[in-house]
């Protein structure tokens, strides 16, 4: 019986990253076969990702929109990963299912590894608007309690559906985008802080006219990014429910990883106002996009959104130096001990 499962693994969350390929791939090269061709796997899934992008340009709410786009993706995603190598694998099967984390994904004891790279920031609902920022990150007493109590229920959902899901001695390899012991967040980590940029760009957008102020406060992230000891809370606590389900932690640290910086020399600004305008582009436009009202035609819509990314991008290429983004992980290895 343990011979027939010990090979489940799961990626929630799973884009197309390099962080994921590479993961699949010492994987799949420690069950002795031979390596897909990971490049062209690689430009498949981007190729496949824009093209879902691009389909998603419909308004539509927040919550809907984040498990559309995840469903949607994850079954093109799983039919390039069979075209394009996995399917030349013996005893390698690939199920891509359209579940959210928030739920239970797997039958109970049937998993062996469990993986999670940058997606567990994202809430299973939006606790509060924000009426002067975009992203929690910028927000204060009650309201940010809010997003703190909704972060913590929704860890500990989380980490039970995946407690029922995992067989005894299995594992969870978790890399959950966080605040570090410095307050650093991915965003936040020096020179200007990218949520409060969107923020004042958003603004200007209604004080131009543009955007009405039901459309200026309806921007806000639906995520959180928890402290060290938010992520581990559940474990310290012997009589939590996490605990009690036979979760226990035996890893984990944070790391910022350099991800975008300006280097005089290496490129002009305007080349890299663009690229960096591009990355935050490709996790933020639903947010804006969404906050506009359904009424207004999809190409003012875009109009829209287009303007604002374009001033931001301006500022960028106007002090190259002051924007950068770094990702701030937590990383956490979780044993199931029962
Ligand atoms: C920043 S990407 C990270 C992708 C990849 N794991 C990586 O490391 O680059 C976050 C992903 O989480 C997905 N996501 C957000 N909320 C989710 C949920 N509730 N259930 C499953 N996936 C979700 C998004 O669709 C997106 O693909």
């Amino acid at each position: 019986m343990h011979k027939q499962i010990e090979n489940v693994r799961q990626d929630v969350g799973p884009n197309s990253s390099s962080f994921v390929l590479d993961f699949d791939d010492s994987l799949v090269s420690s069950l002795g076969q031979r390596q897909p061709n990971l490049s062209r796997m690689r430009a498949e899934f981007r190729r496949v990702v824009k093209q879902v992008r691009n389909d998603l340009r419909q308004p539509r709410r927040i919550g809907v929109q984040i498990e559309w786009f995840a469903r949607e993706r994850d079954e093109k995603l799983l039919a390039v990963g069979i075209d394009h190598g996995l399917r030349d694998f013996r005893r390698v099967f690939s199920f891509a299912s359209g579940t959210s984390f928030h739920q239970q994904i797997f039958p109970d004891a049937t998993l062996s590894l469990g993986f999670s790279a940058t997606a567990m920031h994202w809430l299973s609902r939006l606790p509060a608007t924000l009426g002067d920022h975009v992203h929690v990150v910028g927000a204060h007493g009650a309201i940010r309690d809010a997003f703190a109590a909704q972060a913590a229920a929704d860890w500990e959902t989380i980490l039970l559906h995946r407690a029922r899901e995992l067989v005894p001695g299995g594992q969870l390899v978790l890399a959950n985008l966080c605040i570090d012991e410095a307050g650093r967040y991915s965003g936040g980590s020096g020179g200007h802080d990218t949520f409060g940029m969107f923020a004042r760009h958003w603004r200007t957008l209604y004080e131009d006219g543009t955007i009405t102020s039901h459309e200026l406060h309806r921007a806000t992230f639906v995520q959180y990014f928890r402290t060290i000891p938010e992520f581990r809370a559940p474990f310290d606590d012997p009589a939590s429910a996490v605990s009690r389900a036979g979760l226990v932690l035996e890893h984990c640290s944070s790391v910022l990883t350099p991800v975008k910086h300006f280097t005089a020399g290496a490129q002009d600004a305007a080349t890299y106002a663009r690229e960096f305008i591009a990355s935050i582009r490709a996790f933020s436009e639903s947010t804006f996009l969404d906050a506009l009202e359904a009424g207004r035609p999809q190409t003012e819509r875009e109009a829209i959104v287009d303007r604002f990314y374009a001033a931001y991008e301006a500022e960028v290429a106007a002090t190259p130096e002051d924007h950068r983004r770094d990702a701030v992980h937590c990383f956490m290895r979780v044993a199931k001990v029962v």
